[in-house]
């Protein structure tokens, strides 16, 4: 009888164990399945988070504003315990980060700032003024910027104004560029160097395309292009299909930055078209977040590394900040490949 009620107790706390399990579910909201990255962010977190025994809400927005505002609220109509929100634009979540508050709902920003809000508790992301930072120093070598007289033509992009990393990225680089600039061994013969002017709203290929074209007609008197610094992928495949359309080969191609390695662009850098790309292991992020979510809720101590720099408007977010590294033609099979980050197959060029 005794043996009896010890199996029944244990059978009971098991199943209570269970369904306590069965309760915690993580909300991920993603900007857009068009970008390679962020289909590898929400793959790897998915994967991750239900290997560590959670069930998972993933949802990607389209890049629209108003669909991510309602799929966080379904997501807390649907109880998630934990959201995790990568924003299309950081500022525009407030009301709905509300109603995640009134709901006990702890909110982890991943890879974007939310920001002008009280209402978020901690932010996973690479360390993105160091991004930045990585690409103007990849420019300053390549070019031998402290030695050579110049002067070296460059042309500026910035990324999307409501994405709060686009400003970090482009201080990042500017910070290293800007006194080679002032000094004359730097022109931008547009004279574009503004951070509003120089942004591409949406991060959007076609329009990066567009601006490139338009930036190029300073150039047909012969000028030769030195440099174009790119923020990121989406922007550099659309500054190459244009330098490329302008008839630039090999022999004179500018040197075009870029960011996230995604696979179209680390082919660009194979041929030649792209000098490198800024790689953030979407893997190490998702794991950290997973790490991040496990700590809240089984209430322990929350893993951060930064408690100064992502100052949202309201407050300074507790943050973790992964480590970023760029990826050029010399290091791009160990980085890539040997990681298991991409296949042979993946990266093979015609
Ligand atoms: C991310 C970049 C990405 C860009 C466009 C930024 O917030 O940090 O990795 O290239 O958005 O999606």
């Amino acid at each position: 009888m005794k043996k009896l009620f010890s199996l029944l107790l244990v059978t009971v706390l098991l199943l209570s164990a269970g369904s306590a399990l069965a309760a915690q579910k993580v909300g991920v909201a993603m900007p857009t399945n068009s970008l390679q990255r962020w289909n590898q962010d929400g793959a790897n977190m998915k994967a991750e988070l239900e290997a560590a025994g959670y069930e998972v809400d993933l949802q990607y927005a389209n890049n629209d504003v108003a669909t991510q505002v309602s799929q966080i609220e379904n997501m807390i109509l649907g109880g998630v315990d934990v959201l995790v929100i990568a924003s299309i634009d950081g500022s525009a979540l407030g009301t709905v980060l509300q109603t995640a508050k009134d709901n006990d709902i702890e909110v982890i920003a991943y890879d974007r700032m939310l920001t002008d809000t009280p209402n978020v508790d901690y932010y996973a992301t690479f360390d993105n003024y160091k991004v930045g930072t990585i690409q103007g120093l990849f420019l300053e070598e390549k070019l031998d910027l402290k030695n050579a007289e110049g002067p070296f033509n460059f042309e500026l992009f910035a990324g999307s104004p409501d994405d709060s990393n686009a400003r970090y990225f482009h201080a990042g680089a500017w910070d290293i560029l800007k006194p080679y600039y002032e000094a004359g061994k730097i022109v931008v013969k547009s004279g574009q160097t503004d951070f509003e002017t120089i942004a591409i709203l949406g991060w959007g290929t076609d329009d990066a395309q567009a601006r490139m074209d338009n930036l190029l007609t300073n150039y047909a008197d012969g000028t030769k292009l030195d440099a174009v610094l790119s923020p990121n992928d989406s922007l550099a495949l659309g500054i190459t299909n244009s330098l490329q359309g302008a008839g630039y080969t090999l022999e004179n191609f500018p040197i075009v930055t870029g960011q996230d390695c995604d696979m179209t662009n680390v082919k660009n850098i194979i041929l030649g078209y792209q000098a490198m790309s800024v790689f953030k292991d979407t893997r190490t992020l998702a794991a950290q977040v997973v790490k991040m979510v496990d700590a809240i809720l089984r209430g322990d101590k929350v893993p951060v590394n930064d408690t100064e720099t992502y100052d949202n408007g309201v407050f300074v977010i507790p943050s973790f900040l992964c480590d970023p590294v760029f990826a050029d033609k010399d290091n791009y099979k160990e980085l890539l490949l040997d990681t298991g980050y991409y296949t042979e197959e993946q990266l093979k060029v015609e």
